[in-house]
């Protein structure tokens, strides 16, 4: 479904993602790993088309690594960025429209489907996303990515800074609609708890490269240890 060849990511000087690899298909919901500043955001911003990649990034059979990041949001790909990034000053509803922009999706269908999952947001449509908690916040986030109907979703540590129960209705809602929708999802987290609960295999990032990867299983408290701890 979605292939990573190879590819390294930079803001110009030296490289900050070096020679990664990975496969994800449908039934895959890949955790990427790693401490703070070992390069988990370049590399998502590399894949979205948001910065230059070498390398070659192939989705559904076609290789997309010159595409725009226009061209590979129109071609299905969705991002939910670290700290959500939602527009503070336009309303809840606002926010999800903009979701629908690149796709031509039926909004008034898909907002009904997409707020199934978050009814929280229902009672906020008309007020300013700004005004809202982190936790709603990052559900809006969410949902807005839902409604361009993707066909592999990135999320950027969606559980930064948000408190347990949300963190498990984040899980269940993801594991939900991953099961509904039979698309990858690509999750780059730090909560080893939700990373376990809701992937089925990881990677592992230190200085911008692939230390350890597998099943989800073989993410244990060993290699959490080695790699993950401060
Ligand atoms: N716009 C930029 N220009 C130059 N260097 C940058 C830029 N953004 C990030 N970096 C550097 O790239 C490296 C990787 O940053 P990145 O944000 O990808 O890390 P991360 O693994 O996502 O960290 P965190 O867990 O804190 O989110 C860091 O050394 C950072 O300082
Ligand atoms: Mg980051």
């Amino acid at each position: 479904m979605m292939q990573a060849a190879d590819v390294s990511v930079s803001y110009g000087a030296g490289p900050i993602v070096s020679h990664v690899s990975f496969t994800v298909n449908a039934d895959d919901k890949l955790i990427i790993l790693g401490r703070n500043g070992v390069g988990k955001t370049t590399l998502l911003k590399g894949i979205m088309g948001i910065l230059p990649i070498k390398g070659t990034l192939t989705f559904k059979d076609t290789d997309i690594t010159t595409y725009s990041a226009s061209k590979r949001s129109r071609s299905g790909i969705a991002y939910v960025p670290q700290g959500r990034e939602i527009f503070p000053d336009l309303t809840v509803e606002e926010n999800l429209q903009i979701g629908a922009m690149s796709h031509p999706v039926d909004f008034k269908n898909k907002l009904a489907e997409v707020l199934e999952y978050f009814p929280i947001l229902t009672e906020h449509m008309k007020r300013k996303g700004g005004v809202l908690s982190g936790g709603q916040q990052q559900q809006l986030a969410i949902a807005r990515a839902f409604i361009s109907e993707p066909a592999v979703l990135m999320l950027d540590e969606p559980t930064e800074g948000i408190q347990p129960n949300i963190v498990s209705h984040i899980s269940h809602i993801l594991t939900r609609y991953h099961e509904e929708k039979h698309i990858p999802l690509i999750v780059v987290e730090q909560n080893l708890k939700f990373a376990r609960k809701l992937g089925n295999k990881f990677l592992i990032i230190q200085k911008g490269t692939i230390v350890e990867s597998g099943p989800i299983e073989k993410l244990t408290d060993e290699v959490s240890i080695a790699y993950l701890s401060v």
